[in-house]
């Protein structure tokens, strides 16, 4: 199988994502992690209306500031969508508009099965393949439906431990990610498709994570929590400073639906959940505090700034992932995207060193 840095030959291997993040990930943060050799997402989320836009922007930073490497018929980068609130025929549009489309385009949190299978086709269509089809996925049972409905060029596996939106029922990387390589390879290989690789995503925040997960057998990472504290990242100050002071992310960081019912981000798919620090707004809505005045709080807060993450009575929403004790310092991306790379010493080898599995229908 030919090496995932190959489909992207401006980056270096091991590929480094930036994950898209609905509002965050805009066009320089995307910039400067391709630059830096990984690949950045622009996050359209549930909202293609932007798409164009961020789109163009990010046109006009790889002009000014050119990435080497990087191929004359696809933009180097990539777009996330959230599939059951985005708008299909709008994202197409805006895509099939482009002479060179993104690299990559990544698929999340569908409805159904038949809206997967929809958004891959025709995003195939629109870009004439040119843009990589990446779909993130939570579990054994949703690599197989993926497998079926999208032969994606490309797994997420998003474990337990990833910030924002992810399924409830999930597990950590540590088993996720074998098991899904080993269910996609005897499935999937069936039919004759090889996926051109897979990405860990979860608690992912320094080079020793992403030596973990080259070890379980991925080829790269995408990390989300750890561009919060990017220079470039577009995130209010007092969130990115609860991000750095946030420790111990098992205890501190809970994955529910209270901050979408409170900020009104709902209509999620059964089974998800956005991971976020734990605040006053979580523990109030845990503590018998009604519905009505918890909302009339956090609108308080939302008009306070920054002060509504204000310690001791801190009630913004805070999406971040367990691995945020990790993350103590407000960098460049580009230097981010570097350190990472540290000191990789796993070498991907799962091919070599796979058991021999024996998977059946
Ligand atoms: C603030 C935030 C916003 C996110 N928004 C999105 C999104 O818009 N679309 C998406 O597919 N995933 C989103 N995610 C999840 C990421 O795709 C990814 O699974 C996760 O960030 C990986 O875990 P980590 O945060 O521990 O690095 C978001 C994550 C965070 C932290």
């Amino acid at each position: 199988m030919e090496s995932i840095t190959a489909l992207y030959p401006w980056t270096t291997a091991p590929l480094i994502a930036g994950a898209p993040m609905r509002l965050i990930s805009g066009p320089a943060l995307a910039h400067a992690i391709s630059a830096a050799g990984g690949i950045g997402f622009l996050a359209a989320g549930t909202d293609v209306s932007t798409l164009a836009e961020n789109l163009a922007a990010f046109k006009s930073l790889l002009s000014a500031s050119p990435i080497s490497g990087a191929p004359s018929d696809v933009l180097p980068v990539g777009v996330g969508f959230i599939l059951w609130g985005a708008d299909l025929k709008v994202a197409v549009k805006a895509l099939s508009e482009l002479s060179e489309p993104p690299a990559a385009v990544w698929l999340f949190a569908p409805s159904s099965t038949e809206q997967l299978e929809s958004w891959a086709k025709e995003l195939r269509t629109a870009t004439k393949s040119k843009s990589k089809i990446w779909v993130q996925i939570s579990s054994v049972a949703d690599a197989i439906e993926a497998f079926k409905a999208a032969e994606p060029d490309v797994f997420v596996i998003q474990g337990a431990d990833a910030g924002g939106h992810g399924r409830y029922a999930s597990a950590g990387l540590i088993s996720l990610v074998p098991e899904v390589v080993d269910a996609v390879r005897v499935y999937a290989g069936r039919a004759g498709y090889t996926p051109r690789g897979y990405i860990a995503a979860g608690g992912i925040s320094d080079e020793r994570g992403v030596n973990a997960a080259l070890a379980l057998g991925a080829d790269g990472v995408a990390l989300g929590t750890r561009f919060l504290a990017a220079e470039e990242a577009v995130i209010m100050n007092g969130y990115q400073d609860a991000v750095l002071k946030a420790s111990d992310g098992g205890v501190n960081t809970i994955r529910t639906d209270v901050y979408d019912k409170l900020r009104g981000t709902t209509g999620w798919p059964e089974g998800y959940g956005g991971r976020g620090v734990i605040n006053q707004s979580y523990v109030d809505a845990t503590s018998g505090l009604s519905f009505d005045e918890n909302v009339k709080l956090y609108k308080a807060a939302e008009g306070a700034g920054n002060k509504g993450w204000e310690e001791g009575n801190a009630r913004m929403t805070t999406y971040a992932g367990t691995g945020v004790g990790l993350v103590k310092t407000v960098t460049k991306a580009g230097d981010i995207v570097k350190e990472l790379r540290g000191e990789i010493v796993v070498k991907r080898s799962y091919e070599s060193r796979r058991r021999q599995v024996n998977i059946t229908d």
